[in-house]
């Protein structure tokens, strides 16, 4: 925890500076749902978009966050809610960065999400519920990771042995095992366009 000698220091180059010099309004879009729902391969693929389109983006993503910054984290509740906390932490100072930024977690929980959610300003953050049916993800199972978690092999895996929170009320709610991934983006870009992040017309 920060003590009394550690103090703030502002810094010269503002957040409206650096959005200026990118031509761009920065927000953090949050993915959530179940491991195999999606969220990276949709997150990628707007990621993509945005790049081609001419954004500064940059992509936060589990499995790749937790092989450095978090690698000394678990899956214990406690250590889930540690990773969201430094995620947060790290969106925020991207999205100061005037970056267009993309999360792509777990977040099993609703009240670490919160937590997260209130960092940033409405107009600034997004949530997208990845809401795949479990049954789904199971089928998929492209890291044979639940087939380990039925055997018991993987303690505390969401959705087996451990709890998904669902949003109640996501901005964009997307179902992967309906919607293709093509359509997914799409109505990710028009809802940005819609709060104005991204412009109308490009
Ligand atoms: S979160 O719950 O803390 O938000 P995070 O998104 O960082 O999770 O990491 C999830 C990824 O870790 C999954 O996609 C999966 O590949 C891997 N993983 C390994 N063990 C578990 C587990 N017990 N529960 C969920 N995911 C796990």
């Amino acid at each position: 925890m920060a003590d009394n000698n550690v103090v703030w220091h502002g810094l010269s180059v503002s957040k409206d500076e650096r959005c200026d010099l990118n031509k761009q309004k920065p927000c953090l879009i949050w993915f959530t749902g179940l491991s195999g729902s999606g969220k990276s391969t949709i997150a990628n693929a707007l990621d993509r978009w945005l790049y081609d389109n001419g954004y500064h983006t940059y992509l936060l993503d589990g499995d790749n966050v937790r092989h450095g910054l978090n690698k000394d984290l678990g899956f214990s509740d406690e250590d889930r809610v540690e990773n969201i906390r430094r995620v947060g932490e790290v969106s925020k100072l991207f999205v100061d960065a005037g970056v267009i930024t993309l999360s792509a977690f777990i977040s099993p929980f609703k009240s670490e999400r919160k937590i997260v959610k209130d960092m940033f300003d409405d107009s600034e953050y997004l949530e997208v519920f990845i809401n795949t049916p479990l049954s789904v993800c199971e089928e998929r199972d492209p890291k044979g990771l639940y087939a380990k978690a039925r055997k018991g092999e993987i303690k505390q895996f969401t959705g087996i042995d451990s709890e998904y929170e669902s949003p109640d009320s996501p901005d964009i709610a997307i179902d992967t095992s309906i919607d293709s991934v093509g359509d997914a983006v799409s109505s990710i870009v028009q809802l940005l366009k819609a709060r104005k992040i991204l412009k109308s017309v490009l």
